[in-house]
């Protein structure tokens, strides 16, 4: 029987971020003042290894997931992180295996990540302008290099590859028509995100979120857009297509629209702890159980369980109360 959770929702996903690390410093996400040169990162000895991962995502299989996303802090700093993904699509059951990357070192990546059988890819880029893309990483990455990434990931067949980018007011909703011009002309869908307080490093602040209505109206004005019915149970984009024909957007709107009533996703951090939330303030030590000898039933029973009495909601209770509140960090438990 399918695994449901207290509020009758299924598990059909799971998010295993590979790396706590990145090579950004996105202020929304690892600003710098806080992820500094004295920021502990997690030790070799505390991140699952490949065959950890893989045991994991079997169980989790065995419970109902169908597709796994690979995220981090920056997944594609993982060594050999292709033979990782060659391990997780063979698993009975997963169908859907992709990725969310920054793009810097997909141009060098793409055709063995494709090999290895990734089926879907999601690039973050915030801005095209090299300037305000400078200033959105925060360490001066050059736009150029990402959009190069983009085009050999095209290239090894990764269609549609979809764009992630994180709206902030004053900074780059200007970005919005530009950014919708380069996807339609790429046949890439462009994925507008509220920036949410993920996290408790960030600063965010209500003021800052440039809501879906007002980035469909900034796109909509420009090319009329007509909603899409969603195609799966607890899709997370709201999807709308060009009337001229020019390919589909995706509003990912947690702050005004939240969809938590249909959330399905599990995150694994890379030093195995489990979170059943993106905004959740404490994990499951999945590594503990592994590492301490543990059985496939034991470990199947525990997230059975955990499943069981699921009851977050955070986006639907987000309050000012709730923002303060030391949630894990994104670029630990992977977005
Ligand atoms: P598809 O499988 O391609 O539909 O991707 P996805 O919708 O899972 O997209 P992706 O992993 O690229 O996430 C896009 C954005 O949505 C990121 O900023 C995520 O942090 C955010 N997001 C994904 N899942 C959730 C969720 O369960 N809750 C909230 N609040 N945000 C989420
Ligand atoms: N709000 C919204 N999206 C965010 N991301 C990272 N931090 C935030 C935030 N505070 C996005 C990244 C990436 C995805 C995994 O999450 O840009 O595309
Ligand atoms: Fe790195 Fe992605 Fe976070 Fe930016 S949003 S700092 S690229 S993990
Ligand atoms: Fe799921 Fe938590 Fe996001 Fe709601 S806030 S959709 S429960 S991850």
């Amino acid at each position: 029987m399918a695994l449901t959770d207290s509020l009758g929702r299924p598990l059909r996903d799971l998010r295993i971020s590979v790396t706590d690390r990145c090579n950004f410093r996105c202020p929304y996400c690892m600003p710098k003042e806080v992820f500094g040169r004295e920021w502990a990162f997690l030790p070799r000895r505390e991140i699952l290894s490949f065959e950890e991962i893989t045991r994991l995502s079997r169980l989790f299989a065995g419970h109902g997931v169908s597709k796994i996303r690979i995220t981090g802090g920056e997944p594609l700093l993982r060594r050999e992180l292709p033979r990782l993904i060659a391990g997780l699509v063979g698993i009975e059951g997963v169908r859907d295996m992709t990725l969310t990357t920054n793009g810097s070192l997909l141009g060098r990546m793409a055709t063995g990540l494709r090999s290895a059988g990734l089926t879907r890819l999601t690039v973050s880029l915030d801005a095209l302008e090299d300037g305000v893309f400078r200033a959105m990483n925060d360490v001066d990455f050059p736009v150029e290099r990402v959009l190069e990434g983009i085009s050999a990931a095209a290239q090894a067949g990764f269609s549609p590859i979809k764009i992630n980018m994180v709206v902030k007011r004053g900074v780059n909703e200007q970005a919005l028509p530009e950014m919708a011009r380069y996807c339609r002309a790429g046949a890439h869908v462009l994925r507008c995100i509220e920036y949410m307080d993920v996290g408790h490093s960030n600063g965010w602040r209500l003021t800052d979120v440039v809501p879906a209505s007002e980035i469909l109206a900034i796109l909509g004005s420009k090319w009329p857009l007509e909603a899409l019915t969603p195609v799966y149970f607890g899709e997370v984009a709201s999807r709308y297509r060009y009337r001229d024909g020019g390919g589909e957007i995706g509003i990912i709107a947690s702050v005004t629209q939240p969809f938590c009533r249909t959330c399905t996703r599990a995150r694994l951090t890379a030093d195995g702890q489990l979170y059943t939330c993106l905004f959740a303030t404490r994990g499951h030590d999945l590594r503990a159980l592994l590492r301490g000898g543990a059985s496939d039933d034991d470990i199947a029973a525990l997230l059975s369980a955990l499943w069981h009495r699921r009851t977050d909601r955070y986006s639907e209770r987000r309050s000012a109360e709730t923002v303060g509140l030391r949630k894990v960090e994104m670029s630990r438990v992977g977005g």
